[in-house]
């Protein structure tokens, strides 16, 4: 059987996730590739530490170019700050290594424009990440969708809420500062997630009018002083898309600080014959809404059954995130290897482009107090 080797450039939360979902890949009922991670890079010598627990690593290294020298690795994924995407992404394609990015793919518009047309110039498989849409629950909703049962769909409403930054003594990190995380704040935190699905059906936000919340504006900076916090907490935005010929608002909301919330990613949609809600707060349910003379919401209870790729846990179990993440890398593998057969697959470099435009379209919006007409597929951002 093939075995891909991965690289991991930014060793993190995220890094240390993916290594996770590699390092269980037997997990995987009859997946056809292996998968092996082979080198990290990190700076932060203690977090490379942490690698030592994995066999197949032979390389920990705080210079990355000493990975990308090597032949035998495939795949690089790059979980690093936002402002050291666009520079280390095109470099791993130059290196001739295949990409899964992070999210938001770069950190504003003209970085990802500029990841997606150095992948497409080079010919190589890029994707970024996402990973919620891959529980059972997000697949139903497309499912119910696809099946037409909801007769004209009138509303859509989907979001990603953290109460991660609820507290104002938690210490400042990059996350919460715009040259590291990136103007868009928030939404470049959150937004692909939430924007991940419905691009797939095909909505794509023709009109945007945002709100933007900038609610703790300093932070302990660690060191006994206060750094001034200046990226967006919150982002709410109505937008409008068409479908079937109609217009149909779309609210998209991204929150770092949604009291009650830590890591709640949900999407609603209605129609004239029927609806689907879900939501990770409660992970197993999927609400379905029929009508049949009294209206009834119907809640099903999943399990594992209905993941994109079947592992060896039982159909009754419940998943979580990192099931989910361990799913989405299961997608990157099999799309590159061409056996993703119809399943859901990540998010795509023109997806990830295409948020970037709602994005800058709501920093318009909130800044003008306009509603903003959201313009695609230009070479260069207004
Ligand atoms: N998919 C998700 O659910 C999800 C969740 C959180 C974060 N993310 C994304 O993942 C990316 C990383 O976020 P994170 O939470 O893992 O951050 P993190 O701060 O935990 O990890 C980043 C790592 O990069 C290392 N680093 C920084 N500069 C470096 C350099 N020049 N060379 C090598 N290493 C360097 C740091 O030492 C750190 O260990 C971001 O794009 C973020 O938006 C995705």
């Amino acid at each position: 059987m093939k075995t891909i080797n991965i690289g991991i450039i930014g060793g993190g939360l995220m890094g240390r996730e993916a290594a996770s979902s590699f390092g269980r890949w037997f997990a995987l009922n009859d997946f056809p590739a292996q998968v092996a991670l082979k080198a990290v890079c990190d700076l932060n010598p203690q977090v490379l530490e942490w690698y030592k627990n994995i066999s197949s690593v032979d390389l920990l290294t705080a210079d990355y170019k000493e990975l990308l020298q090597r032949d035998d690795i495939d795949v690089v994924y790059v979980a690093l700050p936002h402002n050291l995407h666009k520079d280390f992404y095109i470099e791993v394609l130059e290196a001739g290594k295949d990409l899964l990015a992070e999210k938001p793919f770069g950190i504003d518009l003209e970085a990802a424009l500029a990841i997606r047309d150095k992948g497409e110039a080079l010919g190589r498989f890029v994707r970024c990440s996402s990973e919620m849409p891959f529980l059972p629950g997000p697949q139903r909703v497309i499912e119910e969708v696809k099946s037409g049962r909801m007769g004209e769909i009138i509303e859509i409403k989907a979001g990603f809420l953290h109460s991660s930054d609820i507290d104002p003594n938690k210490p400042i990190n990059w996350k919460r500062q715009v040259k590291y995380c990136g103007e868009i704040g928030v939404m470049g935190d959150l937004g692909m997630h939430v924007l991940h699905v419905p691009l797939r059906l095909g909505w794509k936000p023709e009109l945007v009018y945002a709100n933007l919340q900038k609610i703790v504006e300093q932070r302990p900076d660690g060191k006994g002083g206060m750094a001034v916090c200046d990226t967006w907490n919150n982002a709410t935005l109505n937008t409008q898309v068409t479908i079937d010929g109609k217009q149909v608002p779309m609210l998209l909301e991204m929150k770092r600080i949604a009291p009650g919330e830590t890591n709640t990613w949900y999407i609603e949609i209605f129609g004239t014959k029927g609806g689907v809600k879900y939501s990770t707060k409660d992970t197993k349910a999927l609400w379905t809404f029929r009508i049949d003379g009294d209206q009834y919401w119907q809640r099903t209870d999943l399990g594992f059954k209905g993941v994109p790729f079947p592992v060896i846990t039982g159909g009754i179990f419940e998943p979580g995130f990192a099931d989910c993440f361990m799913q989405m890398l299961a997608g990157y593998v099999a799309e590159r290897e061409g056996f993703l057969n119809g399943r859901f697959g990540c998010v795509t470099p023109d997806e990830a482009v295409a948020s970037h435009y709602v994005f800058d379209a709501a920093l318009k919006s909130f800044a003008n107090q306009t509603v903003e007409k959201i313009v695609y597929n230009q070479t260069q951002p207004a």
